[in-house]
C-alpha cells in the first residue's frame, strides 16, 4: 500500500484499536477474532445439544484453553456466529443460563467451589434471588457456609472433623437443591451450563467427580465445562475411577495451533487495523515458527511489534529483522514478568547454564522429549564443560524445577509455553564465560 494512503489511515486507526489488535493478556471473546479450532468448535457445538454429560476442556498453558470457553458460552446462549463463520452446520439457537467462574487461586477444595459458585453474583447468586425457594434453600447456609469452609482444614479435633462433614454434606445438598429450583423455574430452554476455568488450580478437588454423579441424576438439564493445564481428564480430576463415563467423550485435549491457525491470528490483527501496520511474509513465518504453536506468543510479539511501530510512524511492511528487534524489548522490558522470571531464576548467573538451557528448548522431538546425548553434544560446541550438571540443576526448584526427568538420558520441559519462550528470547549473557564458572 502506499504510504501516503496508509498516513491518512491514521486518521481512522486509533492508539486504542492498535494496543487491542492483539490481546496477549485476554482470551478471546469476539467471534470474528478467533483463530482456527473449527474441529474443537463442533465437537463442544455437539456437547451442548446433547442430552447428558459434561465437557472438559484440557491442554497446554496458553494454548487457548479459555478462548474456546468463551465461545462455547456465546454459542451456549444462543449465539451462532461463530458457527457460521467455521460453516458448522446448525440449525437452532441454544438457550443455556451460562455462568463463568475463574478459580484462579483461592479455591481450596470442592466444598469451596460449591459454595463460590452459589454466592457470587457473576455466578449463580443473580439468578437464586429471584426464585424465592432457592433464596430460602440458600439461607440455610447463611453464616454456615463460611464458617464449615473456614473448619474444613482445621483443627484436626473430632468436633471439627464432624462439623466438615455436616458442611460438606449440607453445601453439597443445598447446592443440588438451589440447582434444582433453578432448573424447575425454566430458567432457560436447554439447561444451565457451569464453566469453570483454571479447575487445575484447586487444591483438593476431592469429591467432585461424586458431586458430578449427584448431579447427573438429580439435575438432567445442568452440564458442567471444566477447563484446565493438564494431560487428560484422569489427570485434570486428580480421579482415576468414573470420569470417562461423567464426560461421555466430550473430552476436548486442545493441541497446538497449526500455522495457519496462528497466520489467521496475525492477519485478524492487521485488519482490524485495516492494514495501517503489517508483517511482510517473511516476518509472518518468522513469528509463526518462533510461537511453536501457542498463539500466545503470536499476541505478545505482535502487540509489541505494532504499539511500537505505531509510535514510531512504521507504515511500511515490518520484517523479520524488525520481529527480532521486538523480542529483544520483550525481554528488556519485562512484557511477560513472568515467564521472563522464570528464565531469570533458571538461568540465574550462569551463562552455561542459559547455554544448556538454550541447547535443550532447541531439541525437543515431536513426542516432547528431549534425549540429552544430542543436546549435550550441542551444548559441548558451544564452550559448556560438563552439560550434564547444569541438567541437573535446571531439574531442581532451586533452579525453578523447569525440566522434568522422564527417565535415563530423556527429559521434557515441565510446560511447553516456557520452553518456546527460552527458544525464542534473545541471549542473556552475550560475553563469554566468567573465569569463576
Ligand atoms: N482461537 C484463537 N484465536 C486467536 N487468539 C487466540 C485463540 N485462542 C487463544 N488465543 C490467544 O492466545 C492467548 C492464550 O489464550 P487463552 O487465555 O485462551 O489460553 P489458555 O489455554 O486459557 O491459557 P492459560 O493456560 O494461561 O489459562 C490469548 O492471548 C488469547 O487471546
Ligand atoms: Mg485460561
Amino acid at each position: 500500500m502506499k504510504q501516503k494512503n496508509k498516513l491518512k489511515m491514521t486518521q481512522v486507526v486509533t492508539l486504542k484499536q492498535t494496543e487491542n489488535a492483539f490481546v496477549p493478556a485476554k482470551e478471546i471473546s469476539d467471534p470474528k477474532k478467533f483463530a482456527g479450532r473449527g474441529e474443537y468448535v463442533r465437537d463442544a457445538y455437539l456437547a451442548l445439544m446433547s442430552e447428558g454429560g459434561n465437557i472438559a476442556i484440557v491442554g497446554n498453558r496458553g494454548i487457548g484453553k479459555s478462548s474456546l470457553a468463551r465461545q462455547i458460552i456465546k454459542i451456549s446462549q444462543g449465539d451462532n456466529e461463530l458457527l457460521s463463520k467455521l460453516n458448522i452446520h446448525h440449525d437452532e439457537k441454544l438457550d443455556y443460563l451460562s455462568v463463568y467462574l475463574a478459580c484462579g487461586n483461592s479455591i481450596q477444595n470442592t466444598e469451596q467451589l460449591m459454595e463460590r459458585l452459589l454466592t457470587t453474583r457473576a455466578c449463580l447468586a443473580e439468578w437464586i434471588y429471584e426464585i424465592p425457594s432457592a433464596s430460602k434453600e440458600i439461607s440455610k447456609l447463611t453464616g454456615g457456609a463460611n464458617i464449615g469452609v473456614a473448619k474444613i482444614g482445621g483443627d484436626d479435633t473430632d468436633e471439627s472433623t464432624k462439623n466438615a462433614a455436616l458442611q460438606k454434606h449440607s453445601i453439597e445438598s443445598v447446592f443440588i437443591n438451589v440447582l434444582y429450583d433453578l432448573q424447575k423455574s425454566s430458567v432457560a430452554k436447554n439447561g444451565i451450563l457451569i464453566v469453570i476455568d483454571e479447575f487445575d488450580q484447586i487444591v483438593d478437588p476431592t469429591g467432585f467427580a461424586s458431586l458430578l454423579k449427584s448431579c447427573a441424576t438429580n439435575l438432567p438439564y445442568l452440564k458442567f465445562c471444566i477447563i484446565g493445564v493438564a494431560q487428560d481428564i484422569h489427570n485434570l480430576m486428580k480421579e482415576h475411577q468414573s470420569a470417562d463415563r461423567l464426560f461421555a467423550g466430550s473430552v476436548i485435549n486442545l493441541p497446538s495451533m497449526n500455522d495457519d491457525e496462528l497466520e489467521e491470528i496475525i492477519n485478524n490483527a492487521e485488519l482490524s487495523i485495516n492494514n495501517l501496520i503489517s508483517f511482510n511474509d517473511d516476518a509472518k513465518r518468522r513469528i509463526i515458527t518462533l510461537a511453536n504453536g501457542h498463539p500466545y506468543i503470536v499476541h505478545l510479539i505482535g502487540k509489541q511489534a505494532f504499539r511500537s511501530a505505531y509510535f514510531e510512524g512504521r507504515y511500511e511492511e515490518l520484517n523479520e529483522d524488525y520481529v527480532d528487534e521486538v523480542l529483544k524489548s520483550i525481554a528488556e522490558k519485562e512484557a511477560d514478568p513472568v515467564l521472563e522470571g522464570r528464565y531469570k531464576k533458571a538461568v540465574a548467573s550462569s551463562r552455561s547454564r542459559e547455554t544448556v538451557l538454550k541447547v535443550l528448548s532447541s531439541n525437543v522431538r515431536t513426542d516432547g522429549e528431549i534425549y540429552t546425548t544430542d543436546a549435550y553434544k550441542l551444548a559441548i560446541e558451544q564452550d559448556v564443560d560438563n552439560p550434564s550438571q547444569y541438567v541437573g540443576h535446571l531439574v531442581t526448584e532451586e533452579y525453578g524445577a523447569e525440566l522434568v526427568k522422564l527417565r535415563d538420558k530423556h527429559y521434557r520441559f515441565k510446560d511447553s509455553l516456557f520452553q518456546t519462550y527460552v527458544r525464542a528470547r534473545p541471549i542473556l549473557f552475550t560475553q563469554p564465560n566468567p573465569a569463576s564458572e
